[in-house]
């Protein structure tokens, strides 16, 4: 890395406040400051001792601006990320990058007639839970993979705020779809998704969904589920995964990986399961004696890379993590999770995947 580039947060809400706390510690990137549309949240970053910036237009005059990084409700990420480019600022979005792939390509073309970098905030690349899958999922331990199943469960409905309205992009695909999307597009490098099948729920929220169940079906038979639920006082595992020669859980995001694969598969000597009503040997748990067990530990892994790659790639040492492709990909399943649900059916997915496995850092 040459030298750390200057930024500007737009929002200065829970997440801009993440990034000015992450900013502050960082050894790829500067905090020259804020602005916010509203001047209650000036007033506290000034508090802070964080200089505010007296609009955009200010931010897209000033020299010393390298980039902007936009924390702004979700429908003002566009016009954001064009006025940034045009002014020659490199940008980093928060998820979800936008609304539509039309708007996406639209701000692709902006970034490279610009000539800057332009990228999402995907900072659940860094997550445990999914990099644990993710090795799982490469080591071919479980033979076959032939399901995933990724998902959250809260309690406490949608939040009452922007995320609850569609204008402002609201609603669960869009806030936390987009997270486990693109996990999964990074376990799975390998096959073709080709259908999909969503349904949403509208629980807590009837304008925008609440949360949504979605299905994809790859090529060679993988289903993958993705779910998200804001009404489920008791959450399913956070990730399970099943091949042909065992099967892998993380129960909750901050736990280790279980393993389970088969050493033997025939046994002679099932000890039936007996339940009130009957017995049962195709369903009788399995013993040490065909199966193995082990763990994946967490790994470390340090999201401060996210910048650190963000920097590189404006000097052009590195190809930016979260790339266009990978960005159009992402909200084109989201589109056809979007148009299943109103159609209450399967949608085909013709779209073919244009890049390998995600490039992430050394994490070990
Ligand atoms: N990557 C992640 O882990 C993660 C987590 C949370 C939120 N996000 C994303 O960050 C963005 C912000 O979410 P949040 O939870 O911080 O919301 P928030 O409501 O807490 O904060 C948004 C801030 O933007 C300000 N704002 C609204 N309109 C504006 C405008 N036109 N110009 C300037 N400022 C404006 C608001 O006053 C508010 O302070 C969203 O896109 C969201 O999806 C990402």
């Amino acid at each position: 890395m040459k030298d750390k580039k200057n930024g500007v947060i737009i929002g200065y809400g829970h997440m801009g406040s993440w990034h000015v706390n992450h900013y502050q510690k960082s050894d790829a990137v500067n905090l020259l400051g804020i602005y916010d549309i509203n001047p209650e949240k000036c007033r506290q970053a000034e508090e802070n001792g964080i200089a505010v910036f007296p609009s955009a237009e200010a931010i897209f005059a000033d020299p010393r601006v390298n980039f902007v990084l936009i924390a702004t409700p979700n429908e003002f990420h566009k016009p954001y990320t064009l006025s940034a480019l045009a002014a020659g600022k490199h940008v980093v979005c928060e998820k979800p990058v936008a609304l539509s792939s039309a708007d996406l390509s639209e701000m692709i073309a902006a970034a490279k007639a610009a000539g800057r970098i332009f990228t999402v905030h995907q900072n659940r690349r860094w997550d445990c839970d999914y990099l644990m899958m993710k090795e799982v999922y490469e080591s071919g331990d479980l033979g076959e993979v032939t399901s995933i199943e990724s998902r959250y469960h809260g309690s406490r409905g949608i939040p009452g705020d922007w995320r609850g309205e569609r204008a402002h992009g609201g609603g669960m695909i869009y806030d936390w779809g987009v997270h486990l999307i693109d996990q999964i597009v990074g376990i799975v490098h390998d096959r073709e998704l080709e259908r999909v099948f969503c349904h949403c729920h509208h629980i807590t929220n009837f304008e925008v969904d609440d949360g949504f169940k979605l299905d994809l079906y790859y090529e060679q038979g993988l289903v993958v589920r993705v779910e998200v639920g804001t009404s489920n006082f008791i959450p399913l595992p956070r990730f399970y995964m099943t091949g042909t020669n065992g099967g892998a859980v993380v129960d909750h995001w901050m736990d280790n990986c279980r393993v389970v694969c088969c050493k033997n598969w025939n046994e002679k000597d099932v000890t039936p399961l007996v339940t009130p009503g009957g017995l049962t040997r195709t369903m009788a748990p399995r013993d040490e004696k065909t199966v193995a067990e082990h763990e994946i530990t967490r790994p470390e892994p340090n999201v401060h890379d996210f910048y650190r790659n963000f920097v590189r790639a404006i000097d052009g040492e590195e190809e930016q993590y979260v790339t266009h492709e990978q960005m159009l990909y992402d909200l084109r399943i989201m589109e056809a999770a979007f148009e299943s649900d109103r159609m209450g059916m399967p949608v085909d997915f013709p779209y073919k995947r244009s890049f390998g496995k995600y490039a992430v850092p050394n994490y070990r």
